[in-house]
Formats: C-alpha cells, structure tokens, sequence
C-alpha cells in the first residue's frame, strides 16, 4: 500500500477519536515487527527514525528497507523522522524517503524555535511532507533510564503554542504537560488541564512524547483530550533486549533465534499499544480518509 500522509492521518484520527502510535525503529527487523504488530490489529501506523539513533545504524540503508516495507504493508504506514536537530537533517531525512518531519529545537529560544522551525515548514511542505513542532521541554532520552537524564521539564504554555503554530504553520504540536523520555520509576503526573487548555488554543493534532510507562487510563485521557499521536519505543527497547538476551544462546541457537524473538515481542507489544490508542480497526477507515503520498510530493490521489 502506498504511504498516507501524516496530516491526514492525524486529522482523521482526532475526528475519530484515537492516536496513532509512532514508534522508532532501529534496525529493519523492528520495521518488520511494527508492520506485523499494526497489522494484526488492523491499525495504521507511524514507523519513525529517531536522528539521536542514526549513530547506530545506517540511515539512508534501513529507510530504503522500511519503503519496501510499507509499500507492502496491509495497513496504512507512514515514515516519520523523528527529533531532527535542523533543516539540513530534515531534508535529507525526506530525500530518504520520510514523509513527515519533526523540528526539535524547543530548547533554543522561543524565537529560534519559530524561526528555525519555519524553515523546516517552508521546505517540507514545498514537497508535501507534514511538520511536527515542539515547545515546551520533554527531558530524558528514549530508549535509556529516566534518572540518568534528569533535564529540567518545561510544561507548554497554553498562549505560547497559539503563537508558534500561527508563526511556524506546523501542521502538528508536540507538548509537554508532564512526560518524559525513557524508563520511569515513578507514577507520571500528567496535567490534563493543561492540555485541554493547550487543545482549545490551536487547531492542530497534538503530539505527546514518551509514551513508555504510562497507565492505560492515562492514554486514554491524553487521547479525549486532543493527543493523535503517541510516541513510543523505550518500552520496545527494553522488551527487545530482554527476549535478546533470553533467546540468544550460542550452543544451542544461532544469531537469528534472537531476531525472531525481537520481533515476537516488538509486534505483540505494538498491537497492544494500538488497542490501547483506539487504532485497533481503523485502517480501513483511515486509508480511505487520507490523500496518499509518494516520495516526490505527489499526491496519487486526492480528496
Ligand atoms: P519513550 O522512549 O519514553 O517511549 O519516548 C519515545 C519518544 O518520545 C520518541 O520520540
């Protein structure tokens, strides 16, 4: 199946009433495994590519793996990158093939924040690719311990994101209201009055990042409150790791009994989510709903 666009799929699932989990991959058998996971629960999905990761695998390779992937898939995908620094890593990012881009610079100053995150909007949008901004600040680091990157929370104030989406024209906002990155400890306490705030002040789909560790009750009131998109992976990270390290066994299985473990784990734990988020079921109605993309921009078929 073709890629959708990302501010389609975003819109139709705030007019429905669910998220769309996006979850990174970091190699192409966790591309695989959150194709598979979505597609047992018939949900659509966003497959990301966190820029903090590239260190770790070779960016152009897996995105060229992860098109095959989606052009195959049964349910509608997009390709996002995720937590890019700048307009130079965003435009490659969507010469590779992604279709929806993140600005991450909520941590300069507010008026770089805007004037760097236009930019990006400025290009991608020439192309048809969708733009997430940021503002306000989500500490820690996905994928690792909470603690060990104990950065300063800064909540999103409710006026300034007014201000940003109506300066920057982003089509989607991430926010801040009480998450963080990486593996919790503790009970988050989300401020839900916050958001709903936020919500009455743009118009946009809004974004929450660091989905890991949150109780099901709060997905589901970050959800009736304007969140259309989680963003999720140290909870795939650490049950990858865990089934890895149960399955590999070099007497008795090889290298490829710890990929198939992965990838049992990574799918179940995405269907999971996707039931959860309210996506289970929707990729019928989703697909229909949203304009598909290709890598140049070009609408294959509008509505
Ligand atoms: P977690 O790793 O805490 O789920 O957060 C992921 C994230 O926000 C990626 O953008």
């Amino acid at each position: 199946m073709p890629l959708i666009r990302v501010d389609d799929l975003l819109n139709h699932a705030r007019t429905a009433g669910y998220a769309v989990g996006a979850y990174d991959a970091v190699d192409s058998n966790f591309v695989s495994a959150i194709i598979a996971g979505a597609e047992a629960a018939r949900a659509p999905v966003i497959v990301s590519f966190a820029e903090m990761h590239f260190a770790h695998y070779d960016f152009p390779v897996l995105m060229a793996a992860a098109m095959v992937a989606a052009r195959r898939a049964r349910v509608p995908v997009a390709l996002f990158f995720d937590h890019g620094t700048g307009l130079e890593t965003a435009r490659d990012a969507i010469r590779h093939g992604a279709n929806g881009v993140m600005a991450d610079v909520s941590h300069l100053p507010f008026s770089e924040n805007v004037a760097v995150t236009r930019s990006i909007v400025a290009m991608a949008h020439a192309v048809g690719v969708t733009v997430e901004g940021e503002v306000g600040y989500v500490p820690g680091v996905a994928g690792e311990d909470a603690i060990l990157h104990p950065g300063e929370i800064q909540l999103t104030a409710p006026a300034e994101a007014a201000r940003f989406v109506a300066e920057t024209g982003v089509d989607v906002l991430a926010v801040s209201i009480g998450t963080v990155h990486g593996r919790i400890r503790d009970e988050i306490k989300l401020d839900l009055d916050r958001l709903a705030a936020i919500a009455k002040a743009v118009a946009v789909p809004l974004v929450i990042h660091g989905g890991t560790g949150l109780a099901d009750e709060q997905f589901r009131a970050l959800i009736a409150r304007g969140v259309t998109k989680v963003n999720y992976y140290t909870g795939l990270s650490d049950l990858a790791s865990a089934a890895a390290a149960a399955a590999l066994d070099p007497i008795d299985a090889g290298y490829t009994a710890g990929l198939d473990a992965v990838r049992a784990v990574v799918a179940a734990e995405v269907t999971r989510t996707c039931e959860i988020f309210g996506a289970a079921g929707r990729s019928d109605a989703a697909q229909s709903a949203c304009r598909l993309w290709q890598e140049d921009g070009t609408l294959l078929r509008g509505n």
